[in-house]
């Protein structure tokens, strides 16, 4: 793995099931990680402390990405404590399973969560620390989307909308923000998480079997592309990048 030490990276969501996975391998190639939470204070506190660490300063702050006044505090917060933030990886994000017939299941209150959430939220972040993110001209944003964009297969029919919307986000942010800032989507598919975890068996295995690698992706693979896109892939900006073992050739 390539080195990212002296780097200070945010991540959002960063007690979820991928987003934990994000800060660890972030930690063992040297960033100091941020680890950014909305509700779960308590785990992603744990989390920082346990956290791989040779010299580096591993902290939980709250990055609600839909109140934009607590991002502000976010990044000023991370200015005070670190003086840069180097990497933000959104990988925050809300859904919840509704067949895609049942369009009366899927309610304005929940649309307006998911859109607020994974589309606005996306945005805000970027936003509220696009000054910290540009000053040392080497700025990164991961936007952690879905295959679900691309095949309109997913949780519900707004899911899949709204990491389209963060997909083209991504372009527009990676021309406007340029050349200091890059900007890239991570695409995963099914990614083998507590929440995934808990799917219909019966499912789970026709899924692997549409999928050429025949397996699911693990959270370390996501931190893993995430540190690459950081270290190597360092002429890449405004493109998506699937992670799904050829879920989307099926
Ligand atoms: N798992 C998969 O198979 C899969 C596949 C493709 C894409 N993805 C995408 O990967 C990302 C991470 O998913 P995951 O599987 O790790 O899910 P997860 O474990 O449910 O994590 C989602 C995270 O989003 C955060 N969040 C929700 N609303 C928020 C808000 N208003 N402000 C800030 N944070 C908020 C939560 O933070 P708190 O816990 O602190 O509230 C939680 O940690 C999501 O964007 C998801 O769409 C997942």
């Amino acid at each position: 793995m390539q080195r990212l030490d002296g780097k200070v990276a945010l991540v959002t969501g960063g007690a979820g099931g991928i987003g934990s996975a994000i800060c660890t391998t972030l930690a063992a190639c040297g960033a100091n990680v941020v680890v950014g939470y909305h509700t779960s204070a308590a785990a992603a506190e744990q989390l920082a402390k346990s956290l791989p660490s040779v010299k580096q300063q591993h902290i939980a702050l709250r990055a609600p990405v839909t109140d934009s006044a607590g991002l502000h505090e976010l990044a000023l917060a991370i200015d005070r404590i670190y003086g840069r933030c180097d990497i933000l990886v959104n990988s925050h994000g809300a859904t919840k399973f509704i067949a895609h017939h049942d369009l009366d299941a899927l309610d304005d209150a929940l649309i307006d969560t998911i859109l607020s959430t994974n589309v606005r939220g996306s945005f805000a972040t970027v936003r509220a620390l696009r000054g910290l993110l540009a000053r040392h001209d080497d700025g990164l944003v991961v936007n952690i989307s879905s295959i679900s964009a691309q095949l309109a297969l997913g949780s519900n029919v707004m899911y899949c909308a709204s990491k389209a919307a963060l997909d083209n986000m991504t372009r527009s942010l990676a021309r406007a923000l340029a050349p200091k800032i890059r900007v890239v989507s991570l695409s995963p598919g099914l990614v083998k998480t507590e929440f995934t975890n808990r799917f219909d068996p019966a499912w789970l295995e026709r899924y692997v079997a549409a999928t050429p690698l025949q397996r699911a992706i693990l959270p370390e693979e996501i931190g893993e592309a995430v540190v690459a896109i950081a270290s190597m892939l360092k002429a890449a900006t405004g493109i998506v990048i699937p992670i799904d073992g050829g879920r989307t050739l099926t």
